[in-house]
C-alpha cells in the first residue's frame, strides 16, 4: 500500500503536478562524521525537520571537520519542501572589495609563486555559511537557531577527539598553519600535529556560534565578530573590511532541473557549473545515445563515450562559465539541443578526440563536506560546503576561532593558467570585487518512478563527474552502497587524460583505452566522499549510505 501511493506521488510529481509529499515515513541523515549525523537525528527527533536537521548537521561539521567546510567558508544547499518546490540557497564567497583581476600576479603578470590566492589571507573570500544558517533557519526550520547550533556549541567548547583523517589532513597543510600563530595553536601541537585521540577545543568558535545564535546573521557580519574578523584578517595582511561583511548576501536561486529519460534532476545552477556541466552532459545522452555508436556498448565502450560527455561539459566550464551577475554565460545556447547534438556528434566511437580541436559553442578528498537529509514527511536536503582546501586558507582568526577559505583559488586567477585542481578558465571567471568564484560543488536530488535519491560529495573539479557516474547509477537500478563506492574515473577537458582511481580499470580496459587514444592518469589514491540517501518505491524502503572512503555515518531510521 506504501509503496502504491510513494508511486502515485512520484508520478505525480514527474507530471508537473510537484505538489504530493514524498511520504517516506522515515528520518535518514548522511554526511561526512558520525558526530555530525548523530546531531542531525537528533534535531529530527526533537521536533526538527530536514532544514533544522541539516543545519545541525552542518554546524557539527563546521567543528569537527575544521578541514572541510566550516563558518569561514560556504557552499550550495538544495532545500525541497513538502511541496515538492525546490530552493538552491547560494552562500557561495564574495570575492572582497579590494580584490581585482590581477591581485596574485607578479609586476611580470606571471602567477606569485608564494601562492597568495591558496595560502593566508589573501585567499579567502567573505564567508557565507554563517549566513546560511541564519537565512534557512528564519524561513523553514522549525527549531530555534540556539537549538540548531546546541551541539556544535557544545563540541566546540568540550573538544572532540581528533581521528586519524585530521591528522592526515593537518599533515599535509602543516606548513602553512605553522606560518600563522593561531592556526598553530588550535590546529597544532607544539608545531606538530596532534595525535589521534588528543582532544581539540576551540574556545573562540563557540563564542562566534553563540553570537550567531543570539543575533542571527547581524551576529556575525557586524558588531563585535565582524570587527574582531576584520581586525585579525587586516593585521596578518589580508584585504577584508567590515564592508564587505556587511554587504555579505544569500541569494536564493532556482535549481537546474534536467529532464533524462523518465528521471527528475535537480541541481546545482551557477556559480556552481555543476548543473550546467550535468545538464549538458544529459542533454548529448539524449542527442546521441550510446547506441547510436555501438550497437550492444561493453564497459569499455561506455568508459569511453562517458569520457568524451565530461571533456566537452568541463570545456565549455573552462571557456563559458562564471557568476551570472558579472558573466553573460550563454546558458541556453549551451543547453539547446542543436549545439548538445553538434557536440555529441562529434564523439567517434573508436578514437578520443583531441581537447584542443572540440567544436566551441561560439558566443562569447577529502576535503569539503557534503550532507543528505531527509524527513519522514518528505523535506529533503542536499548540502556541498567548502573552504576549499584542507584547512582552506590556513589561516585562522584567534579571536573569532574563524579558519578562513581559500575559494579565490576557484578564481581563474590568470586566463589559461590552471588552478589547483587544474582547471582552466578565462575572462568569465576572472578575480571582480564582490563576484562568487565559479564552484564544481553539485548537491543534487532525482527522482524517477522506481528511485529517489539524494546525492552529493567533495572532490573539487571531479565533483560534477561523480555525481554524473552516481546518478547514472541511481538510474540505472544498483544498489546504494555500490554507488558510493563505485571506481570512479573522470576527465575534465584540460588536461586531457583520463583521470583514475588506482582500481577503476582491468588491465584489459586500460589497454583498450589506451588504443582509443585515450591518456590514462592513475591518481593514485581514491578520491570524494559521497554521501547518499536512496529511496525505493517499490519496496518503500529507504536507505542511507556513507562513502566508504571516507569516516563519515548515514543512518536511515522508519518512523513510527
Ligand atoms: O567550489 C568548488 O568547486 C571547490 N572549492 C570545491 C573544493 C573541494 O571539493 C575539495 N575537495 N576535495
Amino acid at each position: 500500500m506504501l509503496s502504491r501511493t510513494l508511486i502515485v506521488a512520484t508520478l505525480l510529481a514527474l507530471a508537473g503536478c510537484a505538489t504530493t509529499p514524498l511520504s517516506t515515513g522515515t528520518n535518514a541523515v548522511a554526511s561526512a562524521h558520525p558526530l555530525a549525523t548523530q546531531a542531525g537525528l537528533q534535531a529530527l527527533q526533537t521536533g526538527g525537520n530536514a532544514f533544522d536537521a541539516a543545519i545541525a548537521t552542518a554546524a557539527v561539521l563546521a567543528v569537527v571537520e575544521p578541514y572541510s567546510a566550516g563558518m569561514g567558508g560556504g557552499g550550495f544547499w538544495l532545500l525541497q519542501k513538502r511541496n515538492r518546490e525546490t530552493v538552491m540557497i547560494d552562500a557561495r564567497e564574495t570575492a572582497p572589495g579590494q580584490s581585482h583581476p590581477d591581485m596574485y600576479l607578479n609586476e611580470a603578470g606571471e602567477v606569485r609563486s608564494d601562492q597568495p590566492s591558496l595560502n593566508g589571507p589573501l585567499a579567502a573570500g567573505i564567508p557565507g555559511q554563517p549566513a546560511a544558517f541564519a537565512h534557512i533557519n528564519r524561513l523553514y526550520a522549525e527549531r530555534p537557531l540556539r537549538a540548531n547550533l546546541a551541539a556544535a556549541i557544545r563540541l566546540a567548547r568540550q573538544g572532540f577527539r581528533i581521528d586519524e583523517r585530521y591528522r592526515d589532513l593537518a599533515s599535509w597543510r602543516r606548513k602553512v598553519l605553522r606560518q600563522h600563530p593561531d592556526s598553530a595553536r588550535v590546529f597544532l601541537h607544539k608545531g606538530k600535529v596532534p595525535e589521534t585521540g588528543t582532544l581539540l577545543r576551540q574556545p573562540a568558535l563557540a563564542d562566534t556560534l553563540e553570537q550567531l545564535a543570539e543575533d542571527g546573521a547581524e551576529g556575525f557580519y557586524s558588531g563585535p565578530v565582524a570587527r574582531q574578523l576584520v581586525e585579525d584578517v587586516q593585521a596578518a595582511g589580508g584585504i577584508w573590511t567590515k564592508a564587505d561583511l556587511a554587504a555579505y548576501q544569500i541569494i536564493e536561486r532556482d535549481p537546474v532541473t534536467i529532464r533524462y529519460r523518465d528521471a527528475v534532476i535537480q541541481t546545482a545552477s551557477l556559480p556552481s557549473s555543476g548543473g550546467m556541466a550535468l545538464a549538458q552532459m544529459f542533454g548529448m545522452m539524449a542527442e546521441r545515445p550510446i547506441t547510436e555508436l555501438y550497437p550492444e556498448p561493453d564497459a569499455v565502450d561506455r568508459i569511453h563515450y562517458r569520457t568524451e560527455l565530461m571533456r566537452r561539459a568541463y570545456r565549455d566550464r573552462a571557456r563559458h562559465m562564471g557568476d551570472p551577475a558579472y558573466t553573460d554565460v550563454p546558458r541556453e545556447r549551451l543547453r539547446s539541443s542543436d549545439y548538445l547534438a553538434r557536440q555529441a556528434g562529434s564523439i567517434e566511437p573508436l578514437t578520443a578526440s583531441d581537447s584542443r580541436t572540440l567544436f566551441d559553442a561560439g558566443t562569447g578528498g577529502r576535503h569539503t563536506t557534503h550532507l543528505s537529509v531527509l524527513d519522514s514527511d518528505g523535506r529533503r536536503v542536499s548540502a556541498t560546503l567548502s573552504i576549499n582546501w584542507p584547512f582552506g586558507s590556513g589561516f585562522l582568526s584567534g579571536q573569532t576561532g574563524i579558519l578562513l577559505n581559500n575559494e579565490m583559488n576557484d578564481f581563474a586567477i590568470k586566463p589559461g593558467v590552471p588552478n589547483a585542481y587544474g582547471l582552466v578558465g578565462g575572462k568569465a571567471n576572472q578575480v571582480e570585487a564582490g563576484k562568487r568564484p565559479l564552484s564544481s560543488m553539485s548537491p543534487t536530488l532525482i527522482d524517477t518512478p522506481q528511485r529517489s535519491a539524494i546525492i552529493g560529495t567533495p572532490g573539487g573539479s571531479r565533483i560534477i563527474s561523480m555525481v554524473f557516474l552516481g546518478l547514472l547509477d541511481v538510474m540505472d537500478g544498483h544498489p546504494a552502497g555500490a554507488i558510493v563506492s563505485r571506481p570512479r574515473y573522470h576527465h575534465q577537458y584540460q588536461p586531457d587524460q583520463i583521470q583514475h582511481e588506482p582500481e577503476a580499470f582491468t588491465p584489459d580496459q586500460r589497454f583498450r583505452l589506451q588504443a582509443l587514444g585515450h591518456r590514462l592518469e592513475n591518481v593514485g589514491r581514491e578520491y570524494g566522499n559521497m554521501q547518499l540517501i536512496l529511496t525505493d518505491h517499490t519496496s518503500g524502503q529507504t536507505q542511507a549510505v556513507a562513502d566508504p572512503r571516507g569516516i563519515g555515518q548515514a543512518i536511515a531510521q522508519p518512523v513510527d
